[in-house]
């Protein structure tokens, strides 16, 4: 018998997926939440300290790259569906270090839909496997154009290249075993408990300790920013609305040039801190650029806005308002994530 209401979503620990968490957990009483996740440098389970004890909800430490452990958790859990969400996912990691990039995005997917694919076996229309990608799988857009469903694939640093992969993967096993598989393609987000070696949280963090905020090049490369909230409702609508094998795009329409966004996060941070006027643009320090280094992303969320009614609810100088608040606020979570300290309390509890 399958938990007709079991959903295991992986990777629920980091940035993204502890907000798809919190709202599975808070907004679907019925649904029993496991958040499996391997707690890498990225995932920290002070992000759910609000949820932990609620009774819908349960952690399970591992790796989606053990084959033999995860067919046994699903034995046992007989999920009715997977959010997926686990990932290594910063660029300048996957250019340093491609094989982990690899074996978590690639293989590691490729043993949840093999998974998925045993426990289902029979009956995968009443299942479903949701695939959490990104847009950087369309390459680079020039000055104008946006990613629609319909774009190509044409990823360029290892870390697109594997989700372009996974992707694939994803889409094959719907084609070949009729999984019911759905994908959504995201674009950047932003919000609280983002690690701070991203873009904002890493320069909100440099500002605040007065320290060189790297922009890369020239800063001239354009990013599409959307709230973390608004990408977990976005999930949360798809998850309960897609037909099965569809695609959808999500974004905000909402693009800056990283230099543009620096220094709007300058100021706001200058009014907080109660610096002078420009103070902080003055650690602005240009650097040499990421290595194939995309100039431009854009996403068309038209078909997610016309076929499931989403649409963005806040603008973005409210978000990074709110989003800067929160790091202000929230000083003992930036120290444990910037001194490591997190990952020792963790690893004491879990062993390992
Ligand atoms: P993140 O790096 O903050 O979190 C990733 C989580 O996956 C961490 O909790 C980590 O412990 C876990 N994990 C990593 N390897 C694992 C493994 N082998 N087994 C089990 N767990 C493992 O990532 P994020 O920014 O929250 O991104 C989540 C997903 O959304 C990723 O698939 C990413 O590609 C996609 N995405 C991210 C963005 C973005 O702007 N951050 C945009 C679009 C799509
Ligand atoms: P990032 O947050 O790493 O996201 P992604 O590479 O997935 O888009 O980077 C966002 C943009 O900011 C990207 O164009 C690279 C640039 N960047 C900097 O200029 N300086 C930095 O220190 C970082 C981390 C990124």
């Amino acid at each position: 018998m399958i938990n007709s209401k079991t959903i295991i979503i992986t990777g629920g620990a980091g940035f993204i997926g502890s907000h798809v968490v919190r709202r599975f957990v808070n907004n679907y009483p019925d649904y029993k939440i496991i958040n499996l996740d391997n707690l890498t440098y990225a995932g920290n389970l002070a992000n759910l300290t609000d949820i932990q004890d609620a009774p819908n909800y349960s952690f399970q430490k591992g790796d989606i790259t053990d084959a033999v452990f995860i067919d046994a958790l699903f034995e046992k859990e007989k999920p009715y569906a997977v959010i997926h969400l686990a990932a290594e996912s910063h660029v300048d990691r996957s250019i340093s270090n491609p094989m982990e990039f690899v074996m978590t995005n690639v293989i590691g997917t490729v043993n949840l839909l093999n998974a998925a694919r045993k426990s289902w076996e029979g009956d995968y229309i009443n299942h479903r496997f949701y695939h959490v990608s990104t847009d950087e799988v369309y390459g680079a857009l020039g000055e104008s154009g946006m990613f629609t469903e319909e774009t190509s694939y044409d990823p360029h640093s290892p870390y697109s290249a594997s989700k372009a992969s996974s992707d694939h993967f994803v889409r094959a096993y719907h084609d070949t075993y009729g999984l019911d598989v759905v994908i959504s393609n995201c674009s950047n987000n932003y919000g609280s408990h983002h690690f701070p070696e991203k873009l904002i949280p890493l320069a909100i963090n440099n500002i605040k300790n007065n320290k060189p905020v790297p922009v890369y090049g020239k800063g001239e490369n354009v990013r599409d920013w959307l709230w973390v909230e608004d990408h977990a409702r976005a999930i949360d609508v798809i998850f309960h609305k897609a037909k099965a094998g569809d695609t959808y795009n999500i974004g905000g329409h909402n693009e800056w040039k990283n230099i543009d966004l620096i220094r709007l996060l300058c100021e706001i941070l200058d009014q907080k801190l109660g610096r002078e006027s420009g103070a902080s643009a003055k650690l602005i320090t240009f650097v040499t650029d990421r290595a194939g280094h995309d100039l431009r992303y854009a996403i068309d969320s038209t078909k997610l806005q016309n076929e499931l009614d989403w649409v963005p609810s806040l603008q973005f100088e409210e978000g990074l308002e709110k989003t800067v608040d929160w790091y202000l606020q929230n000083e003992e979570w930036l120290e444990n994530v910037t001194s490591g300290n997190y990952q020792d309390y963790y690893k004491n509890q879990y062993n390992s």
